[in-house]
């Protein structure tokens, strides 16, 4: 696909849109695997070539310039399809090799992009109230997930935490004020424009909640007639935070879906790099399941954090 937009959102991320002819259908939560470097032989990198039985044949260069050798996964954060083409969005944080390749991408490079990978979001059927609990990259699926709340007539509101007004990947609406008390408005305009309110936190207060998005997600949940049948809390971000999630949800009977994030090779099951524990009939009480062909997404209830 190629580079249609890369720009900076805010202090730490960029929002990349990818334009091509075609591509499979995505569903939030789904991952996509971008090839971080020159597709081709084009500047003498190419996709490592191994024949069944062989070893992979690396030039030197690779190892000695630490080239991102390897894919790296990236959650959708939205798609858009016109009658032409397709375009998918992705936010991204800029943390070490592939993705500061990455920020300096064109308008118009080539980027290779394997997926879609894992599983989905399973919005509720006949729960009307939806959470979409969002921490620093973990916003971005949210996003996409906003799309099906409306498309699924949902009552959903998101809960957005970062550390502070700098790191968080989304633009504010103007005009609209950013309630400090965990109240939410349609201040940011990547939920208002699928007709979702949020509610922001930051662990400095530059910007709304002053503290934890766990917070106003618990004020909201306990003011909700009959959370445990009318409402799923939907989450990613970062681990500590998604464990507060799932157990302030199971202390309430409230359905909480979990995406997991695990480092990843291949992102389709072939490596099992990406490992994590979920409950089971094993012995043990629990067996490992791939985070990216079973997952990313979990029943948080299943999910044997440690
Ligand atoms: C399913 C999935 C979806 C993801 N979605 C997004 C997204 O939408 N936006 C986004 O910015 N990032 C996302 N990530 C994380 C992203 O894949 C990593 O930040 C990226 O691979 C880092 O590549 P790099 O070459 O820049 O950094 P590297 O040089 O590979 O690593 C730099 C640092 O980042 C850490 N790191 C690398 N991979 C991960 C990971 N998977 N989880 C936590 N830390 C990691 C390394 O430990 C190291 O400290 C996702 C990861 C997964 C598994
Ligand atoms: S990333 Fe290779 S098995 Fe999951």
């Amino acid at each position: 696909m190629n580079v249609l937009v890369n720009r900076r959102l805010c202090q730490g991320h960029y929002l990349l849109r990818l334009g091509g002819k075609e591509f499979p259908p995505t569903k939030p939560g789904q991952f996509v695997q971008l090839q971080c470097r020159i597709p081709g032989t084009q500047a003498g990198w190419s996709e490592v070539q191994v024949a069944p039985g062989d070893w992979p044949e690396l030039t030197g260069r690779e190892l000695a310039q630490g080239e991102p050798i390897l894919r790296r996964p990236l959650s959708l954060a939205g798609r858009r399809d016109t009658e032409f083409d397709v375009e998918l969005e992705i936010i991204y944080s800029v943390v070490g090799k592939g993705t500061s390749w990455l920020a300096q991408a064109a308008e118009g490079d080539e980027i290779s992009v394997l997926g879609p990978l894992g599983n989905a979001f399973a919005v509720s059927e006949t729960k009307p109230h939806a959470a979409l609990v969002g921490g620093g990259v973990g916003i971005p699926p949210m996003i996409f997930l906003a799309s099906a709340m409306q498309s699924a007539d949902k009552n959903a509101v998101a809960f957005c935490g970062a550390r502070s007004v700098d790191m968080l990947p989304v633009t504010l609406a103007p005009g609209v004020e950013i309630a400090a008390d965990g109240q939410p408005s349609a201040g940011i305009s990547q939920f208002a424009q699928f007709g979702v309110d949020s509610v922001i936190a930051t662990d400095d207060g530059t910007l709304g909640w002053k503290g934890f998005v766990t917070e106003p997600l618990a004020a909201w949940l306990d003011a909700l007639p009959d959370a445990p049948n009318t409402a799923v809390v939907y989450t990613c971000g970062p681990e500590p935070m998604m464990r507060a999630i799932a157990e302030l949800c199971i202390a309430r009977n409230v359905e909480c879906q979990v995406s997991l994030e695990r480092h990843m090779a291949c992102g389709m099951g072939t490596c099992q790099s990406c490992v994590c524990k979920i409950k089971s009939e094993a012995e043990a009480g629990w067996s490992h399941k791939l985070c990216c062909t079973h997952g990313p997404v979990f029943n948080a209830a299943d999910i044997v954090w440690g």
